[in-house]
């Protein structure tokens, strides 16, 4: 039994009870169409079954890679984009203190991100950053041929090159891609590069419970056991409780459609912690490309309170009702702050003496679901205990399984994402690559 919980009193009012009851029977069809592994896309469901299939031996396959990077590194570069490398920094940012000393992760390499955008500045800064700092990478592309990561890597590969030479960079680069496919397989292979393979039946979005996610995790002194764990026992029990016995992923899949029909087409997931700033990167990613399809899909979008409560609240609070809320709420912090007393209280704040500053991020969340839903916007609110391997597990499986339910529902493959080629074939086009002069010539006629 996980610890994640969900709660629509905040909904309950937007929505007629006829519609939810409706909406629930299709979230109980659709989960068993994903369970049972017979809806669109299904050759891309090995997710569903991962954290209770991961052994291990390749659990420890994983470590002992980290332990080599971890032994001459300081960095890790780890070069993917899209879900190539949202997962790992999720998970890693969620758990990494802002100022350092996390006492068990000592051995840790710190982790640098490439290849997930194409800014000349970033890159040319890195490389000179680089220069004298002793790395490792991990290069992260399950087609092998992602333009973004290719031209990171190619820039890497480079430097290790020149810094350590060709023949002693044998165990700085990991190559983390399909098991057979593809130029970096082939680079990987030709170099001698450890590599792991991302299973053919293992979409970029849900890949972060392969060794996408888990080696960088693992180098960044996380317990990949203890977040398998918690992805492990998410997975039985979404897989064993039907709706009408409290499926939260149902639940939350059911909710967000029957809002969805109701006029909200926005919903944004908001955390009270910066700390979870790249879950909502990882889950806008994964909700985005697996529903925005053929006309359809909520928009996904976020925010970190109570930082845009000043920026952004007021448009969510009175503008355009189309928005619908998901808080995140972590229910106790690791460490907690007193506020105390002061004589001369210049500043009024003495009526919080005595409190935890939990306890003011509390009332601030509170504060605004009440406010948000008397405003017109619909709270759902998914809880987990604490952060740490196992919540975060449980939190990312809980979002794939839901995120599979929601496109069923929608009537939408959820596990393709046919839209990305467009703005990469007109790139091709207009760099100049082999094999795409006709679309230069129709685009350029167009501008
Ligand atoms: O979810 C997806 O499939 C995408 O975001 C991919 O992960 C992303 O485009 C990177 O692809 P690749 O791993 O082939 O480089």
């Amino acid at each position: 039994m996980s610890n994640l919980k969900i709660s629509d009193r905040f909904v309950k009012s937007f929505l007629p009870e006829t519609l939810l009851q409706k909406e629930l029977e299709n979230a109980e069809k659709a989960r068993q169409t994903l369970i049972q592994k017979t809806g669109l896309g299904n050759e891309y469901l090995g997710w569903v079954d991962l954290p209770g299939q991961t052994s291990s031996d390749e659990l420890q396959k994983m470590r002992q890679a980290a332990e080599t990077i971890q032994t001459h590194s300081q960095y890790l570069v780890v070069v993917g984009i899209g879900g190539s490398y949202l997962g790992a920094r999720a998970v890693i940012e969620a758990l990494t203190p802002e100022f350092g000393g996390h006492e068990s992760h000592k051995k840790s390499v710190k982790i640098i991100y490439a290849g997930h955008h194409l800014d000349a500045d970033y890159h040319s800064r890195l490389l000179a950053f680089l220069e004298n700092k002793e790395f490792s990478v991990n290069v992260i592309s399950k087609s092998g041929t992602t333009t973004e990561p290719a031209i990171a890597f190619r820039l890497l590969l480079s430097l290790l090159e020149r810094k350590y030479g060709k023949e002693n960079i044998k165990n700085r680069v990991f190559a983390t891609t399909d098991k057979q496919k593809g130029a970096l397989k082939q680079l990987a292979d030709e170099y001698g590069f450890p590599s792991f393979v991302i299973p053919d039946d293992v979409g970029g979005r849900y890949s972060v419970f392969t060794a996408v996610g888990l080696l960088p995790i693992a180098a960044s002194g996380f317990s990949i056991n203890k977040l398998i764990d918690g992805a492990k026992q998410m997975e039985a029990e979404l897989k064993s409780k039907s709706t009408s016995e409290g499926n939260v992923a149902a639940f939350y899949a059911a909710i967000r459609n029957a809002l969805y029909t109701s006029g909200k087409k926005i919903e944004i997931l908001v955390s009270y912690t910066p700390a979870l700033s790249f879950v909502s990167e990882w889950w806008k990613q994964l909700f985005g490309e697996s529903e925005g399809k053929t006309g359809k899909g909520i928009f996904p979008a976020s925010v970190q309170f109570t930082t845009d409560l000043h920026s952004m609240g007021q448009y969510i609070q009175d503008g355009e009702r189309v928005i619908m809320e998901t808080t995140i709420k972590v229910e106790s912090p690791k460490q907690d702050v007193y506020l105390t007393e002061k004589s001369d209280d210049r500043d009024g704040l003495n009526y919080l003496a005595g409190k935890k500053l939990s306890d003011v991020n509390g009332s601030a969340m509170l504060g605004t679901l009440i406010a948000h839903k008397d405003g017109g916007v619909p709270c759902l609110e998914i809880s987990i205990p604490v952060l740490n391997e196992e919540t975060i597990g449980g939190l990312l499986y809980f979002f794939e399984f839901a995120c599979g339910i929601s496109g069923y529902m929608l009537g939408v493959n959820p596990f393709d994402q046919p839209g990305v080629e467009d703005y990469k074939n007109n790139m091709f086009a207009l760099l100049g690559k082999k094999g795409y002069e006709k679309r230069k010539e129709e685009i350029l006629s167009h501008l």
